[in-house]
């Protein structure tokens, strides 16, 4: 089985699937991590984000895995390294090299072969899963997204600022030529502005459980 959750950042996609993986017992794929780990390669390798041709071959040079819901690059655990204010900003940048998607995508398939996932990211829906078994988008205004991120850490930067690098990182993720944020046809559109992180799951396991008898 695969259930697939797209949408933009801070909308509470890793947090559901998190939950709605431990839930059904079932592997949780973040692949914005995959982007992260590249980006985290390319900044220690003294590398510069923009150029292209560099950034592929650091992405192709480099060993991704997951392993108890944890993200390793090169055999190391850089979970904990991959969100800084560094790494959330040249990742968005990264991330728009389609050589860059290809390699990242390839090493999603071969990790989730055979297996029963949750994927959640940008393109899971419309690229790397497009027959999945269940697909989400969900969405929040970017005022809300910006307040819980601002939340979770009030001293790291002030809250326009977070709302500022918000509507930028959405503004990049919608326009890529490859693997741009959509909303597939199939999708089940959930606008969590609103909803709590428990109402939101429940509305995804509902959904599963409806269809698949889990
Ligand atoms: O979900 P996130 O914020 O951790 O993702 C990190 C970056 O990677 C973000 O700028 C969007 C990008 N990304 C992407 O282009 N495609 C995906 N499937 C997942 C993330």
């Amino acid at each position: 089985m695969i259930i697939a959750i797209d949408g933009p950042a801070g909308v509470g996609k890793s947090s559901v699937a998190k939950t709605v993986a431990r839930e059904l017992g079932i592997y949780y794929l973040n692949s914005g991590n995959f982007y992260r780990g590249v980006t985290l390669r390319v900044l220690r390798n003294h590398i510069d984000p923009s150029d292209n041709e560099a950034c592929e071959r650091q992405a192709s040079e480099a060993v991704f895995d997951v392993r108890d819901g944890r993200f390793y690059l090169d055999g190391e655990d850089v979970e904990d390294k991959l969100h800084t204010p560094e790494i959330d900003l040249n990742a968005s940048r990264i991330s728009v090299n389609p050589a860059v998607r290809a390699i990242v995508n390839k090493r999603i398939h071969e990790l989730t072969k055979k297996i029963s996932i949750i994927a959640e990211g940008r393109d899971m829906t419309t690229v790397v899963f497009p027959d999945a078994d269940f697909k989400f988008f969900f969405d929040a205004k970017p005022e809300v997204r910006a307040q819980r991120r601002f939340d979770q850490n009030p001293e790291a930067m002030p809250y326009e600022q977070v709302l500022s690098e918000i509507i930028e990182r959405d503004t990049i993720d919608r326009n890529k030529p490859v693997g741009g944020l959509k909303i597939a046809e199939d999708s089940l559109y959930i606008d969590t502005s609103y909803l709590t992180l428990n109402e939101v799951c429940e509305k995804v396991l509902k959904t599963v459980r409806l269809s698949s008898k889990i």
